[in-house]
Order: C-alpha cells, then structure tokens, then sequence
C-alpha cells in the first residue's frame, strides 16, 4: 500500500482533512477504531421504527461561516429544521433560552422587554462583588429565582456536583432573551442533512485516492498503519486524544461523559418536541430527545417512536469523552501536552479535532479548523512520504 498521507480519526475533522488532501491529488489512508466513518456525528436507523437516530447524542448543523456552507453542501442538502427546546420545572413545561415568554409564565407577568429587563437587573443586584462559585456567578448574571429554576439542578446533574462547588469560571454567560425568540442557534444557516448523517460522512470518504480502515487503534503498534509503523516515514494528522498520543505522560486529561438510554414506544408522539429539558433534582436525567421530531418532514410510521433519556458524569477510563472538564489541572496539563504536540511537528504529525486539541467544537468548527489546516498541507506534506 502506498499512502502520502495517515489520517487518525474518520470524524468530521479527519474527513475533511483527508477528503480535501485526495482533491489535491494525495493518496490518504484513514483509520478509525470505530467500526463506523464519521465520529461523534454518526447516527444509524433504528430497526424496530425505521427512525433516524443520532447514536452519540443529538447533532444539530447550524453556521455562519460560508466556506463551511459552501462546503459541506457539496455532500448533503439540508433540511429546513430549526431547533428550539423546551424544559420542564415543577410540572410546567417552559421555552428556552430563557426569554420573554419564560419569564412572564415564570413570574406570572405581562412584562415588556423594557420591565423584564429591569426585573431580572434587581434580582442580579443580589450579589455585589466577584462571585465565589457558579451560583454566585449566575445569581449575579440573572438573579436567584430563575437560577433555582433553571439553572441550579440541571448543573448540578450535568456535573454531579452543588454549583456551589463548581468555579464560577465554568459559565461566562447566561443569556436571556427579552424578545419571544426561542430558537436556539442565531446562525445564516441550520439544517440537518437531507438523508441521515450517515449518508453525508459515508459520502465525504467516498473518495478514490481514501482508503478508510475501521475498526483500527493508531497507537496498537501491531499493523501497517500503526504509529510504530508509520510516523517519521509519512505525515499524519491525528485527531485521537492528545494525552493517549503521548502515554498520559503528563496525567489525564479530564472530561465529561453521557449515558444513552434507548427506549421504543407504542405511541406515534412521546412529548411533541425534539428535545425536553428536565431542570428539577428529582428527575435524575438531564433530557429526553425524541428522534422523530428532528425530521418532520419524513415519513415515519404514526405507532412507534423512538426516545432517548440522557444522563451526565465525569468519564472513567474506556468511557466516551464528550466535553473536557477543564480544571485549572487540566489546562495547565495541556500547555505542557502543547510543548510535545509542538516537538512532533518535526516526525510530521499535526494534531486536531476536539481531541486532539481538549476543546469542545460544534462541527462547524471543526470542519473550519480542517479546512485551515489543509490550506497548510503543503507544508506537512513536504518531502512526501509514502508507506
Ligand atoms: P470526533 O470525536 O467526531 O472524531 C474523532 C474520531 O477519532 C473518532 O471516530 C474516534 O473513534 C477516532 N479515534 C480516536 N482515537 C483513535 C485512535 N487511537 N485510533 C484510531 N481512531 C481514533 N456539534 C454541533 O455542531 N451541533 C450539535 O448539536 C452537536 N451535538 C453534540 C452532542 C454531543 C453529546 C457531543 C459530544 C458533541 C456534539 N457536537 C455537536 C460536536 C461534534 O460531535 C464535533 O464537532 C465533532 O465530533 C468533531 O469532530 P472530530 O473529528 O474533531 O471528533
């Protein structure tokens, strides 16, 4: 086999990277350790209701940025999807983000943005000076009454852990919009690929000068396109995560995993919504995602659908990461990941992708990211190796 380049990872990042270095006429090798293309964005049919299913939580496309557009339509149209989301909180179900219709079912009110404003100002004044921790951070953001509402349990899930013990760095900012805008994403554009996730990455790789290797680990030395094998002698980008790269030799990085309980129903519709937010401690998951809502468009059966109840901890060794964590531990044991990922540029390996890099990426950002990193191809290519 002769390859001119080694691509780790057949998520959004790698594709795109080996999709964009075939064009430019390279050979690309791409292997994965997952038995199927296209990463975290990967979702499949499930058998039973002939519904689309996101297996590794939902994946809502939006961007503003046209070379991504521009791009990504090369593989896949996109649907006129547009997500919101609701939560429920003491037996009421309210819109998110928070916005002037939360607000007055919350209050009871009949606020115009200008009184609501006002309100949610009094009500942040609570608290003077640099908050502590997270509530502090976002009693002081939008006050204590939709903190406790909406904010404090369902952090409190996500982290397995009180707000009060968490930093208030772990939140900037809350938004609350004092219009009844309740659409999630404020992007050009948001869709979801016309036929299936699967069918866009399958497409991306669908490449004569790719040839895609599944169900193979880079760091398993024991074949041809193993790191062993491989680095030095030929490019790679890797997209794996970047402490397994180097044996932990700095410690692990840490992050945050999700649980995935599927569940059919004999019902045509669970709970009219894509998305549910539960915001109460005494619910113990965070969501429910109901897949059939994603594309009304299509015609599924009216009997069945298919729900997913989602639940949040830190990830354990063989866990999926999901989100870095992102302790001030974490961070300063990046840069020093940093110095090595910058000693191997010298072998011919570049590192990117959310894992590569310990940074949660919308897939947006994670194609732009590719995209500028080939526009410097030339220069990792340079001297060309083949294997
Ligand atoms: P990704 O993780 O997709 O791919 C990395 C690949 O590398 C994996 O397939 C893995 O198996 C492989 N790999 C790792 N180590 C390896 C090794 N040693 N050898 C071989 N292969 C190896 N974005 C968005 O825009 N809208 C959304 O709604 C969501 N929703 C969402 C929900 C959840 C729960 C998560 C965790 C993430 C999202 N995202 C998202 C983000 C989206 O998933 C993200 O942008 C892409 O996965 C990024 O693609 P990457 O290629 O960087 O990583």
């Amino acid at each position: 086999m002769r390859v001119d380049l080694v691509v780790v990872g057949a998520g959004l990042f790698g594709l795109t990277v080996a999709e964009q270095a075939a064009e430019r006429g390279l050979d690309v090798a791409v292997v994965d350790r997952r038995d199927h293309p296209g990463g975290n964005a990967w979702s499949e049919t499930d058998p039973e209701t002939g519904i689309e299913v996101h297996r590794y939580g939902a994946h809502l496309f939006h961007t503003s940025n046209e070379r991504v557009w521009e791009y990504v339509n090369r593989f896949t149209g996109f649907t006129a999807y547009q997500h919101r989301v609701w939560t429920v909180h003491g037996g009421e179900v309210y819109p998110l983000p928070i916005n002037l219709g939360t607000l007055n079912q919350f209050f009871r009110s009949n606020h115009g943005p200008d009184e609501a404003r006002r309100l949610v100002a009094e009500q942040a004044a609570e608290l003077m000076g640099e908050p502590r921790n997270l509530e502090e951070k976002a009693v002081s953001l939008i006050g204590r009454p939709l903190y406790e509402a909406f904010i404090r349990d369902y952090t409190a899930k996500q982290w397995q852990t009180d707000p009060r013990d968490l930093p208030a760095e772990v939140i900037s900012r809350l938004p609350v919009r004092y219009t009844y805008d309740n659409r999630y994403f404020n992007d050009r554009y948001e869709g979801l690929p016309t036929d299936g996730y699967a069918a866009w990455l399958s497409r991306m790789a669908d490449h004569p000068r790719i040839s895609v290797h599944l169900g193979t680990d880079f760091l398993d030395g024991d074949h041809a396109l193993s790191r062993d094998a491989v680095r030095g002698q030929v490019p790679v980008v890797y997209t794996g995560p970047v402490d397994r790269y180097f044996g932990d030799a700095h410690g692990a990085l840490g992050w945050r995993t999700l649980d995935f309980e599927r569940e059919v129903l004999p019902v045509g519709d669970f709970q009219g919504a894509p998305v549910m937010n539960y915001a109460d401690g005494d619910v113990d998951f965070t969501r429910i995602l109901e897949f059939r809502h994603f594309h009304p468009e299509r015609d599924y059966r009216a009997d069945r659908t298919v729900i997913v109840r989602e639940r949040s901890r830190s990830a354990g060794p063989g866990d999926e990461p999901y989100y870095p964590v992102n302790t001030p531990e974490d961070r300063s044991r990046l840069l020093a990941y940093r110095e090595l990922v910058e000693q191997e540029r010298a072998s011919g390996v570049a590192f990117g992708g959310r894992l590569g890099t310990y940074q949660y990426l919308d897939m947006h950002m994670a194609i732009a990211s590719a995209l500028r990193l080939v526009d410097d191809l030339d220069e990792l290519v340079h001297g060309r190796g083949t294997v």
